[in-house]
């Protein structure tokens, strides 16, 4: 599987027959070198909270591609009423296999609602996916704080985990140091900080801390891709 990071928590997985964004956050995203219109061949689309740093480009991309989003019931529901026909519904602790592999939705410690007219419309619970294609498992957290529910990550043997560093809204460069100690991914890729001044952060320091304890760790610029 190749994975394309793409600024803030956006990422695109290459497998053998299928193109997957996870959280298209490309207009306004200051951290990205990519555009919602060079998305092309977009097979599917992951969503993991309703927040508009996440939620993205989704619709657009969604509409153009005819991808399929899968995202938590009522980012699900949202979506349908923006005019997308291909969607499914998933939630948390729940797995569903598709043409690429298994997904399975994981808990996260945030919010979710969309900010729309001036209005939050309600977005359910917040997630984050643990990914299996091609004999290989990908855990991208989402937008979470540390939680005890990473525990249950522990059996997962996860090749690669993409966990917020940046504090704030999310975990800081010391709890997503303890998130790795608490379910020891082979790699892992600091992601959702230095995007607004309020989630700055040292990805030096957090990979300094993982490769500490054994564990790989690749600060990716965006458009940098790694193969797992
Ligand atoms: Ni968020
Ligand atoms: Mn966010």
């Amino acid at each position: 599987m190749k994975v394309y990071f793409l600024g803030h928590a956006t990422f695109k997985l290459e497998t053998g027959n299928c193109r997957i964004l996870i959280d298209p956050f490309f207009t306004g995203n200051p951290q990205t070198n990519a555009s919602a219109d060079e998305q092309t061949g977009i097979d599917y689309i992951l969503i993991t909270h309703g927040h508009s740093d996440h939620i993205g480009d989704c619709v657009s991309i969604a509409r153009r591609e005819k991808a399929m989003v899968i995202a938590n019931f009522e980012i699900c529901n949202y979506l349908s009423t923006k005019g997308l026909e291909k969607v499914h519904p998933l939630h948390l602790g729940g797995k569903h296999k598709f043409d690429f592999g298994k997904v399975k939705m994981t808990p996260a410690i945030h919010g979710s609602g969309i900010f729309e007219d001036n209005k939050i419309i309600y977005g359910g619970n917040p997630g984050g996916f643990l990914i299996e294609a091609e004999q290989v498992k990908f855990y991208h957290a989402g937008d979470t704080g540390l939680t005890v529910e990473m525990q249950l990550l522990q059996e997962e043997n996860i090749n690669l985990a993409a966990l917020p560093i940046g504090g704030n809204f999310v975990m800081d460069v010391e709890d997503a140091f303890r998130a790795v100690k608490i379910f020891k991914p082979q790699q892992v890729i600091p992601i959702h900080y230095d995007t607004f001044p309020v989630i700055k952060a040292d990805p030096q320091k957090f990979k300094q801390l993982v490769e500490g304890i054994g564990v790989k760790c690749v600060v990716m610029k965006s458009g940098d891709m790694i193969e797992i």
